[in-house]
C-alpha cells in the first residue's frame, strides 16, 4: 500500500505519470498538486487534487499530513530554457521546493522520487556513452539546480537515512501534454508541425545530437526504479539513464517516412548553446544492472506511436 503525492502533477511528466500511478495503487491512493498550470479533466475526476506552491513548506507539511502521504514524487521544477530567461526563480522553485520535500520526507520518513536531468553535465564531460561518475560543471542555473538538487538528495539519505531515488531524464518526448520550457522541446514540437501539416522552424542545428526517451519509458523507469529493492541499488537519486540518441535531422527524416512533404528549417536561437553543452549519448550501465532498467521504445516505434496519437488527437480537436 502507497499514499503518494505528485508535484507538478499538471505538468509534462505528471500529466501522465499521475494517472499510471492513479492505476497502480489507487485512484484515492495519490494526490495530484498543481501550481499555475491547472490540471486536466481526467485527473481532477480520479482521485484527490490539491493547489500547492513547493516553495511553501507549511502547505506542504499540512497535504502530507492530511493524506497520511508515504511517498513524494517530486516533478515541480522551472525547466532549462525557461530558467535561463528567469534564473532567479528557477533557483528559488527548484532548489526551495527539493528542500522542503527533503525536510518533510526527513521528518515524516517519507520516500522520494527525484527527477534529475542530463543537464547536469558540461562541456568538460565526456559526450559520448557518458560515465555515471564524471566531471560535471553545468553551465545553465536549471543545471546547477539540478546537480545540487543531487547533492542534497544525497545528503539527505546519507546524513538523515531518508529513501531518495532519481533518475538523470533525456529529453522527454510525449503527445499529451506539451513540454514546458526545455530544450529538448524542438523534438516534441516537430511532431505536433508535422502532424498538422505546418513547416517546422527547429532552434537547433540539424547535426544537434541529444539523448531522449519516450513518456512510456520515463514513466516506467520512475516506477520501477521507485519499487526495487533499495539493498540492491548502489546510487540515490543520480541514476544516468539512457533510451535512444538522434539528430534534430535524423528525427526530421524518420517523421517524413510517414509524412514524406514534412518540411523543417533550421535557425538556432540561444538554446543552441545549451543543447552543446549536453551529452550525445549516455552510459546507463548503474541502472540496468542495479534494477534492471531496459527501454521499450527506439526512434521508430516512438516515432510511428507519436504520430498515431497525435493524428487521433488531432481528429479529436485536441490539438
Ligand atoms: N521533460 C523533460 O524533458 C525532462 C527531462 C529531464 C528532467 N525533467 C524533470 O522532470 C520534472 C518534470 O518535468 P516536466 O517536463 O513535467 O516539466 P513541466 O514544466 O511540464 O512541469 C513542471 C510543473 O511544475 C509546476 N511548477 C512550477 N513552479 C511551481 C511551484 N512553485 N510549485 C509547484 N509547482 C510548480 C509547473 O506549473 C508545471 O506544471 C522536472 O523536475 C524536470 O526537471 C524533465
Amino acid at each position: 500500500m502507497r499514499r503518494i503525492l505528485v508535484t507538478g502533477a499538471a505538468g509534462q511528466i505528471g500529466s501522465e505519470l499521475t494517472p499510471r500511478l492513479r492505476e497502480l495503487y489507487g485512484g484515492e491512493n495519490v494526490v495530484a498538486t498543481f501550481h499555475i498550470k491547472k490540471l486536466g479533466e481526467d485527473l481532477l475526476s480520479s482521485g484527490p487534487c490539491e493547489h500547492l506552491d513547493v516553495t511553501d513548506a507549511k502547505r506542504l507539511r499540512e497535504i502530507v499530513e492530511e493524506y497520511d502521504i508515504d511517498s513524494i514524487f517530486h516533478l515541480a521544477a522551472i525547466l532549462s530554457a525557461k530558467g535561463e530567461q528567469k534564473p532567479q526563480l528557477a533557483w528559488h522553485v527548484n532548489m526551495s521546493g527539493l528542500y522542503n520535500v527533503l525536510e518533510v520526507a526527513r521528518e515524516l520518513e517519507l520516500r522520494v522520487f527525484y527527477p534529475s536531468s542530463i543537464a547536469v553535465f558540461s562541456p568538460e564531460t565526456p559526450r559520448d556513452m557518458t560515465p555515471q561518475l564524471t566531471v560535471m560543471r553545468p553551465r545553465t542555473i536549471y543545471g546547477v539546480t539540478k546537480l545540487a538538487g543531487e547533492l542534497l538528495c544525497d545528503y539527505y539519505h546519507n546524513r538523515f537515512g531518508v529513501d531518495v531515488r532519481g533518475v538523470r531524464y533525456p529529453g522527454v518526448i510525449s503527445y499529451k501534454t506539451p513540454p514546458g520550457g526545455g530544450t529538448t522541446d524542438y523534438a516534441v514540437e516537430m511532431f505536433y508541425a508535422a502532424v498538422k501539416g505546418e513547416p517546422y522552424t527547429c532552434f537547433v542545428r540539424e547535426d544537434t545530437v541529444l539523448p531522449m526517451i519516450y513518456m512510456p519509458d520515463c514513466i516506467k523507469a520512475a516506477i520501477q526504479l521507485m519499487e526495487a529493492d533499495a539493498e540492491r541499488l548502489t546510487r540515490h537519486a543520480d541514476y544516468n539513464l539512457a533510451s535512444m540518441s538522434f539528430s534534430a535531422g535524423e528525427l526530421a527524416e524518420e517523421i517524413r517516412k510517414h509524412i514524406p512533404d514534412f518540411k523543417v528549417v533550421y535557425k538556432p536561437d540561444y538554446r543552441q548553446r545549451i543543447a552543446d553543452t549536453w551529452p550525445r549519448s549516455i552510459d546507463d550501465s548503474a541502472a540496468r544492472r542495479d534494477w534492471g532498467w531496459k527501454p521499450s521504445y527506439g526512434l521508430a516505434e516512438m516515432t510511428r506511436d507519436m504520430i498515431e496519437n497525435l493524428r487521433r488527437r488531432l481528429e479529436e480537436g485536441l490539438l
